[in-house]
């Protein structure tokens, strides 16, 4: 029968395992693999093609070509394609007609292997930035924050479409691995020289990923309808964190929304509307203004030369940007500016110090002689007491 013979097919992974030696996890992952093939094969030679085929229960359809009429309306209203890189437009082609082709007739396998490619262009920006924040050439905390609300959302359709059974079939689980991790170098390669031109490509693979998903919710509406949602993403529509474009841009992580998740076409649906939201967050990220309002020069601290009042204050400073004074600390002038700093400190701390001797003497009275704390630090500050003529 399908259902049990689908048991050794990989999808059904422990949910806690341990973080393991590298060629443990690889030995594992291969050993596994490679049961669910002699599975699959010795169920075909005894003629059971259905070890390997969705539960028939789904009876989920997708028409090609009404995807492609969708795309073809989007592109008549935009130029979008028109206007891209020829490469990318030549790779997106390609990929469109290669998925048609490989499968037909099989929705949420072509789900979950999108799903799967889907998250490699966030972790392959997520290993360009912290390569750029790691040598101090521009900090991106905020373009990070952003990309994995957008990883984090990818891991949960594709958790939704194993938890539906599209990685059933082993030469799926092969093709989308193997794809993945050459879409992913590529992607760290492209997005290194160009992240406009990677960004770009994103947008068209999740323009595509939303009319797909808006054909098959139309196509399917009334069986979806009758159709229960899977667990993970009951749990994560309701109290996951979700992906919206204008509040994570803006810093927020509360979710912007909860959609309803009482059957299987309100997840699609939601995905959907997910997909939508990541095409408005990669036009935003090749937009200059938004990019520069996530990312940061590196900084470093100069302190101001003014000298401020005698009254004690917390040192003051400006926070400079290296391209505007590259290493500006280095040279004499500012030295200067770092002794004045100090100044400042040693009078910041020295105030505090008399501050917490006055109030031990309001304490104790003042026949106690001096307070052992304030002989003690300020036995640490000498060389600050000529500057401040203590
Ligand atoms: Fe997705
Ligand atoms: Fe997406």
């Amino acid at each position: 029968m399908a259902t049990t013979e689908r048991k050794v097919d990989g999808s059904d992974r422990t949910r806690s395992a341990r973080l393991v030696s590298v060629l443990t996890l690889a030995g594992r992952s291969m050993r596994r693999e490679a049961e669910a093939l002699w599975h699959e094969w010795s169920a075909l030679l005894r003629g059971n093609t259905a070890a390997s085929e969705l539960p028939g229960a789904l009876q989920l359809a997708l028409d090609d070509a009404a995807v492609a009429e969708r795309e073809r309306r989007r592109e008549a209203e935009t130029g979008f394609l028109a206007r891209s890189p020829w490469i990318s437009r030549i790779t997106y082609r390609l990929a469109c007609r290669s998925l048609d082709a490989w499968f037909g007739g099989r929705p949420v396998a072509r789900f979950w292997l999108l799903e799967t490619v889907a998250r490699m262009p966030y972790f392959s920006y997520l290993t360009v930035l912290h390569l750029y924040e790691t040598l101090n050439w521009l900090h991106v905390a905020e373009l990070r924050r952003l990309h994995f609300a957008q990883e984090w959302n990818e891991l949960h359709h594709l958790l939704i479409m194993s938890a539906l059974g599209g990685d059933a079939r082993w030469v799926d689980r092969f093709l989308a691995y193997h794809l993945s991790l050459v879409y992913y170098w590529m992607l760290v390669v492209v997005y290194m020289v160009s992240p406009a031109t990677s960004y770009n490509f994103s947008e068209l693979l999740e323009k595509h990923a939303h009319d797909t998903y808006a054909e098959f919710v139309e196509q399917n509406a009334a069986r979806l309808r009758m159709l229960p949602a899977p667990e993970v993403a009951v749990q994560y529509y309701r109290e996951g964190e979700l992906y919206a474009f204008a509040p994570i841009a803006q810093g927020q992580t509360a979710p912007a929304r909860r959609p309803p998740v009482e059957s299987l076409y309100d997840v699609f649906v939601n995905v959907r509307d997910d997909e939508a939201e990541h095409i408005k967050t990669m036009e935003a990220c090749q937009r200059d203004d938004f990019v520069t309002s996530h990312t940061e020069m590196p900084t470093t601290y100069v302190p101001r030369r003014e000298t401020s009042s005698d009254s004690p204050t917390t040192p003051q400073g400006d926070v400079v940007h290296l391209t505007d004074a590259p290493y500006r600390i280095r040279v004499e002038e500012d030295r200067q500016r770092w002794k004045h700093w100090i100044d400042e400190t040693g009078r910041y701390a020295s105030a505090r110090i008399d501050e917490g001797q006055q109030r031990h003497e309001h304490h104790h009275g003042a026949s106690h002689g001096e307070h052992p704390d304030k002989q003690r630090t300020a036995a640490n500050l000498p060389d600050y007491e000529d500057g401040l003529g203590l």
